[in-house]
């Protein structure tokens, strides 16, 4: 999934011959996933029209503080825009530009938004090559840098000037990998390594049959998507689930038995920071297998159970220092004691409590209902929220703790 999915982006157009390439910015950054809203100087308007970014953005366009022209003007908020950013984009950012926000100088809307964005503000140069390489522009490079103002740098080629150099305002494509870079540099998980089980397991009693539990998966997805979402790079060993994978970023390893998840996890488990075990593993399966379907016959027929190995509880007696390891619990009764016992037993540093007596809590659901209980005895109760929500507010936690 993209870090710009669900980002609002406000662009701001200057009057570079450039400008006729901000559709298509738009365009890429909506494919993306990111909301976009443009801001543009008057001058702007004469290389690309409000319509047409009015049209990809599918927001409105704002070029002036108060529309002179409308009996009803209303003052455009400059504020309001600034604080609904996620990210502001000054692309082409022309010469004049850069000098003015350089200076402070707020002589037009888009002035007047980038002096009152708190978000991370980010340009992009477009000039000819003899004023790209003026003294007093690069000292507005130098001033917008310690500011904290990221510059996307201009790119060699054909200016329109038909000069041959730099100055080229950076291509859409290159302004979005640009972007997307910056912002996954300062992802909370960036090169934390997050090892997820999920899932049932099927433990055989013959090669047709088995046995299984009512478990999804969802909330193990949810959590190793979110985690990778987060910047971490993520191993998700999961039972049999018809769940598909949403993200690239998560390698998966599909296993059926307990067995096989044990093993896949314990292969992985010292290579990971983080170990969030959200799997329903079966506690016993059938003794013996049979390798042949077992025909009826007649009269009861009685299965001998053999315990499964703790997978949670062996890894936490492995657990080293610097390792954080969640477990699960779902409890009918007692719920906290239970889930306090676990956790101390198993050396835990996190459990997630989900109490079957709950709404909205449990297998299959799209919804869960948890309580976090850390190796300090705090007690977190959240309310009913989507899976996808749930696995955030575990990950916040997580991060919280391990900053700390
Ligand atoms: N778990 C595991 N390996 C097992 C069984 C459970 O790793 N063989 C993990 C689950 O993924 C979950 C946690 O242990 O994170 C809690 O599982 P649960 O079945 O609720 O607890 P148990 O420890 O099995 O205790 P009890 O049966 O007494 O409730």
């Amino acid at each position: 999934m993209s870090v710009l999915r669900g980002k609002k982006v406000l662009l701001g157009i200057t009057a570079g011959i450039a400008a006729y390439k901000i559709p298509f910015l738009v365009r890429l950054l909506v494919k993306e996933g990111a909301e976009v809203k443009v801001v543009m100087t008057p001058s702007a308007k004469d290389f690309v029209t409000p319509l047409t970014l009015s049209t990809v953005s599918k927001n409105d366009v704002h070029s002036s503080l108060v529309d002179e022209e409308d009996e009803n003007a209303q003052w455009t908020n400059h504020v309001a825009l600034g604080l609904w950013a996620d990210l502001f984009i000054i692309a082409p950012a022309t010469a004049n530009t850069l000098s003015k926000m350089a200076n402070g100088t707020a002589d037009n809307l888009l002035l007047a938004t980038y002096l009152s964005a708190k978000c991370p503000v980010f340009y992009a140069p477009a000039m000819d090559l003899d004023m790209y390489k003026h003294p007093s522009t690069k000292n507005n490079f130098n001033t917008l840098k310690e500011y904290g103002v990221l510059q996307i740098p201009a790119e060699d080629g054909e200016l329109a000037s038909g000069l041959l150099g730099k100055g080229r305002m950076a291509e859409p494509e290159n302004i979005v990998s640009f972007l997307k870079e910056e912002l996954e540099k300062n992802l909370p998980l960036k090169g934390k390594k997050v090892l997820v089980t999920a899932g049932p397991t099927y433990e055989a009693i013959d090669p047709v049959r088995f046995i299984g539990n009512h478990s999804s998966g969802k909330m193990g997805f949810a959590i190793a998507e979110k985690a990778a979402d987060l910047g971490a790079s993520v191993t998700l060993v999961s039972g049999p689930t018809y769940l598909q994978l949403a993200h690239d970023k998560v390698e998966i390893v599909q296993i059926t038995s307990a067995k096989e998840m044990f093993e896949a996890v314990e292969a992985r488990f010292s290579n990971s920071d983080i170990a969030i075990f959200s799997a329903a593993v079966a506690d016993y399966r059938p003794k013996n297998t049979s390798t042949q379907k077992m025909k009826k016959k007649e009269g009861d027929l009685t299965l001998v159970l053999e315990r499964t190995q703790d997978i949670l509880g062996t890894m936490g007696a492995q657990k080293e220092e610097n390792q954080y390891l969640v477990g699960f619990a779902m409890e009918t009764e007692n719920e906290l004691e239970n889930a306090k016992r676990k956790l101390e037993k198993k050396n835990l540093d996190l459990i997630v409590l989900n109490s079957l007596n709950d709404e909205g809590a449990g297998f299959k659901k799209d919804t869960n209902k948890i309580t976090l209980i850390d190796s300090h005895n705090k007690v977190t109760a959240f309310g009913v929220k989507p899976k996808s929500e749930v696995a955030q507010d575990i990950l916040e936690y997580i991060i919280q703790q391990t900053h700390a």
